[in-house]
C-alpha cells in the first residue's frame, strides 16, 4: 500500500510538472501524426508499417525456399525443414517423447532431417529419379544440396524447375513418412514419383496463365527426360 501511494505521488508530481510547462492557447485541438518526430500532412499505412516492422536482412536462402511460382505448401514445409523444425524422431526424443528412433522408410538408421534428405536409401532413390527429370546432379548430403539450391545460376526455367522438384521431394517424403507413421501406409518409390509428376505438371500449367513462355519452356524440359 505504501509503495502504491509513493508511486501515485510521484506520478502526480510528474504530470503536474508536464502540465505546468504547457502553454494553452485559444486555438482548436487537432490530431497529428508525427512518426519520425516530424508532423505528417497525411496518414500513410505503408510508412507506419515500415516504421514498426522488424528490420532484419532477408536470410540468404530466401529465394531457394520461397521461389517464385512455387507450390505454397511445399515452400512452407521446405522452410520448416531448412530450420530443422519438423518433428523428426531425433527431435521428438530430444523433447522427451519415448519412441523408436529408427527411420520408418528404411528401418536401418536413426531418423534425422539429414537422414531423410537424402541419406535414407528410399529417399535417395526418389530424389535421384526426380533429379534425372530436371537434369540435376543430386547430392546425398543435406548441407551440400541445400547450398547448391541457393547457388543455381541456370536460366530461369531450369532453376525454377529444379527448385520445384527439390521442394516437392521434401514435401512428399515428409507426408509419406507421416502417412506410414500414422496409418501404416506403404507406397513405392515409383508411385511417389508419379505423384510428384502430377504436382509439378499441374504447377507448370498454372504458370501458363501468368507467363506462357516460361511455362512452355519448363514443360518441355520436364518431358525431355
Ligand atoms: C520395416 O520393419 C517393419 C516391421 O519390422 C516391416 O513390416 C517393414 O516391411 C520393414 N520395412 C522395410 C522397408 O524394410
Ligand atoms: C556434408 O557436407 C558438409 C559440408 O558441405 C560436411 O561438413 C559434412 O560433414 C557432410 N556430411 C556428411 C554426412 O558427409
Amino acid at each position: 500500500m505504501d509503495l502504491f501511494l509513493e508511486n501515485h505521488k510521484m506520478l502526480t508530481t510528474f504530470f503536474n510538472m508536464i502540465l505546468s510547462s504547457i502553454t494553452l492557447t485559444e486555438a482548436c485541438d487537432v490530431y497529428e501524426w508525427s512518426p519520425n518526430g516530424r508532423p505528417l500532412p497525411t496518414y500513410s499505412t505503408g510508412m507506419i508499417y515500415e516504421l514498426i516492422k522488424d528490420h532484419q536482412p532477408p536470410v540468404p536462402w530466401y529465394s531457394a525456399v520461397w521461389s517464385s511460382r512455387g507450390i505454397p505448401r511445399h515452400n512452407f514445409v521446405t522452410r520448416l525443414t531448412v530450420l530443422d523444425r519438423c518433428p523428426t524422431k531425433d527431435q521428438m526424443l530430444r523433447w522427451g517423447i519415448q519412441i523408436d528412433p529408427t527411420c520408418i522408410l528404411c528401418n536401418a538408421t536413426s531418423e534425422t532431417r539429414d537422414h531423410l534428405y537424402y541419406e535414407c536409401p528410399y529417399s535417395w532413390s526418389f530424389w535421384k529419379e526426380l533429379s534425372r527429370k530436371v537434369q540435376w546432379n543430386p547430392s546425398r548430403n543435406w548441407s551440400t544440396e541445400f547450398g547448391c539450391m541457393q547457388a543455381i545460376r541456370s536460366p530461369k526455367h531450369e532453376r525454377l524447375l529444379v527448385l520445384l522438384a527439390w521442394q516437392a521431394s521434401i514435401y512428399l517424403l515428409w507426408t509419406k513418412r507421416n502417412n506410414r507413421h500414422h496409418r501404416q501406409q506403404y507406397r513405392s518409390v515409383s508411385s511417389l514419383a508419379k505423384q510428384a509428376d502430377l504436382l509439378i505438371r499441374n504447377r507448370i500449367s498454372g504458370i501458363r496463365e501468368i507467363n506462357p513462355s516460361l511455362s512452355s519452356k519448363m514443360l518441355q524440359r520436364w518431358f525431355l527426360n
